[in-house]
């Protein structure tokens, strides 16, 4: 609490997650509190992010990657689901020019030819767009799972021809969406909810969890510096014993 006090959020004394996760959560709730259609939570949902993509640069992170429709979420009503691809196109149009002054690199994670064409080349054009850019790298999971992903991979791996005594952890990890991207450090689940949901299940085997019970459209640059000081707490050990792992 007495954080939330401090008028500046210095965190040079801190470790900076280089690779930070989020399940974004709690948006149907958000709304439900304030007597709102479920979309509202969504749209101030889409609207969060670009603080959250703010306080990232602006902390030194440099790849963030957010779950925002998993391959489990087209069993929601219809309605919903055209809610929630409208939010995804007009975020990208609205957005894309700020997204790549600011330095962001799109990187997509999941199955895109599961989308409407629309849809497909409008990321497709962003991902062009930014793929140079060096600030941030944002992960955006879009029609993502990681069971999905794991069968995409072992598919590419047996279309690839790749003998089982060559399969490397290493080279599991590169035929994943995330190819060669660093793991996430630190997973963050916003609405208090205390599960995976089908999220990174390979590459977020040893990252740091962090639940809170902010809904993800209250979590803003305040509580992303909380996540990272909970961070700077943590002893991670990877297995070792305490001195091995220091
Ligand atoms: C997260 O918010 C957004 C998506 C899954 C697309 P929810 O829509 O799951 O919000 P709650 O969990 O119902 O509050
Ligand atoms: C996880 O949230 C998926 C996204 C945030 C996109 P859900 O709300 O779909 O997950 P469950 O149903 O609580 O596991
Ligand atoms: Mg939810």
């Amino acid at each position: 609490m007495a954080l939330r006090q401090q008028k500046s959020l210095d965190l040079s004394t801190y470790t900076i997650p280089r690779h930070v996760a989020i399940i974004m959560d709690g948006n149907g709730r958000w709304a439900r509190k304030r007597g709102l259609p479920r979309v509202a939570g969504h749209r101030a949902g889409a609207e969060n992010l670009r603080r959250i993509i703010n306080a990232c640069v602006e902390f030194g992170v440099d790849i963030l990657t957010i779950y925002a429709f998993s391959t489990e979420n087209w069993g929601r009503p219809e309605a919903e689901i055209r809610g929630l691809m409208r939010i995804f196109a007009r975020v990208l149009d609205q957005e894309l020019d700020d997204l790549h002054q600011q330095g962001v690199c799109l990187h997509h994670l999941g199955d895109l030819t599961g989308i409407a064409p629309n849809l497909q080349e409008k990321v497709r054009r962003a991902l062009q767009l930014t793929k140079d850019n060096k600030k941030l790298i944002l992960n955006v999971a879009f029609n993502y799972g990681g069971r999905a992903e794991i069968l995409h991979a072992v598919r590419q791996m047996l279309a690839d021809n790749i003998s089982p005594d060559d399969l490397t952890e290493a080279l599991f990890s590169y035929y994943l969406f995330t190819r060669d991207l660093p793991d996430p450090d630190i997973v963050i689940r916003t609405s208090g909810e205390l599960r995976i949901s089908n999220f990174l299940i390979w590459q977020a085997a040893y990252s740091e969890y962090y639940p809170t019970p902010a809904l993800w459209p209250d979590f803003g640059r305040e509580e992303l510096f909380e996540a990272i000081v909970a961070f700077n707490q943590r002893e991670r050990r990877f297995g070792l014993v305490p001195e091995e792992s220091q």
